[in-house]
């Protein structure tokens, strides 16, 4: 065995699914992304959604605002699929350097009630997007009351996946934020261009971490935390090497007093801790030879964007995670508050 080295250099990593709000919140939350991360694919799921390419290339704009003064960030755009986007939607955001286009089931999360309500609305879409290689970016959960909230993700495999992946052979998919040992061995087997993102929380924590000591509402997103065997087959994909799988933190901002609430947001805080998390399970599953290819190269190599030129250097050493931070107005609490974790940021 060879000794855990202090340090860690890799290439400059990326986040490949971020949300990072508007306004006020989104000054305080990109600061802490743009100092780990070279790119980050930005969420479209603001209210009201960003559906154009026009609305892509302002938000973008706002963001880049927003990154301090001497750090490099490129937020890479995304388009916010709906019943109603057209073929000449997705080309003019093609040419406007959109990245990508996210599906969300019309209610399955935060703010998707836009979403698309029927996938048969969508094909012309996903026509055009198939003939110009823009990935398709999926939130994959059904939203059948009647489905069990811990099934919505195997069921939408099921019902779904393997009929969009047959009729647009083609398509770039992504399968985002991978809960499941049902996904990661859908996206492993699947035809044509196939990938999933993987957030820390989901490789490192189970469904238990919800209730530890109360009920604990910074632990709700979705697709919800699952049971510990669906974790280790996430960390399985994860450390495999397997190029279908990288980094995505869904880190989801919301201020404090919306998740300690009856009706808790879903949504974890994770940005300011995202690379630390991250070593901290790949050092668990002595695996940490295998984070920059997560990390770093996997990502850019499946949507054909060059890795990044810069490196990222992180340290073994423990840091005292704050309790809170600003946001706007509010505060925000993320999702390991108080904690202390094994690595920081050089
Ligand atoms: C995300 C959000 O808050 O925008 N929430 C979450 O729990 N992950 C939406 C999403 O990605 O599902
Ligand atoms: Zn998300």
């Amino acid at each position: 065995m060879t000794p855990t080295p202090e340090t860690l250099s890799l290439i400059q990593p990326d986040d490949w699914h971020l949300h990072v709000r508007d306004g006020d919140a989104l000054t305080s939350v990109v600061p802490a992304t743009a100092g780990q991360f070279g790119r980050a694919v930005i969420m479209p799921n603001l209210r009201p959604p960003v559906t154009t390419a026009e609305a892509a290339l302002a938000y973008r704009d706002r963001i880049m605002a927003a990154v301090p003064e001497g750090v490099r960030f490129e937020p890479l755009m995304t388009l916010y699929l709906t019943d109603r986007t057209r073929a000449e939607d997705i080309a003019r955001a093609k040419d406007a350097g959109v990245v990508a286009v996210k599906l969300y089931p019309a209610g399955a999360t935060t703010h998707s009630d836009a979403g698309v309500t029927d996938l048969r609305h969508a094909r012309p879409a996903l026509e055009a997007m198939q003939r110009v290689g823009m990935p398709l970016l999926m939130h994959g959960e059904v939203t059948d009351a009647e489905v069990d909230v811990f099934d919505r993700e195997a069921v939408f495999i099921e019902r779904h996946l393997h009929t969009l992946r047959g009729d647009f052979p083609a398509l770039p998919m992504v399968l985002e934020h991978i809960t499941t040992a049902e996904a990661a061995q859908w996206v492993a087997q699947a035809p044509g261009p196939t990938a999933a993102t993987i957030t820390a929380h989901h490789l490192l924590y189970n469904r238990g971490a919800l209730f530890v000591g109360g009920l604990r509402p910074h632990w709700y997103c979705l697709p919800v935390l699952k049971r510990e065997r669906h974790r280790q087959a996430l960390v399985a994909a994860a450390t495999s090497g397997n190029p279908r799988y990288f980094l995505g933190t869904d880190s989801a901002p919301h201020p404090a007093h919306l998740k300690e609430h009856a009706a808790a947001c879903a949504g974890c805080y994770t940005a300011p801790q995202a690379m630390a998390l991250y070593a901290q399970a790949f050092e668990d599953a002595g695996a940490l030879h295998r984070l920059e290819g997560f990390a770093s190269c996997h990502g850019p190599d499946f949507y054909g964007l060059p890795r990044n030129a810069a490196t990222l250097t992180l340290v073994r050493q423990a840091q005292q995670v704050p309790e809170s931070y600003p946001l706007g107005a509010h505060h925000i609490k993320p999702l390991v508050a108080g904690q202390t974790l094994r690595w920081r940021v050089a």
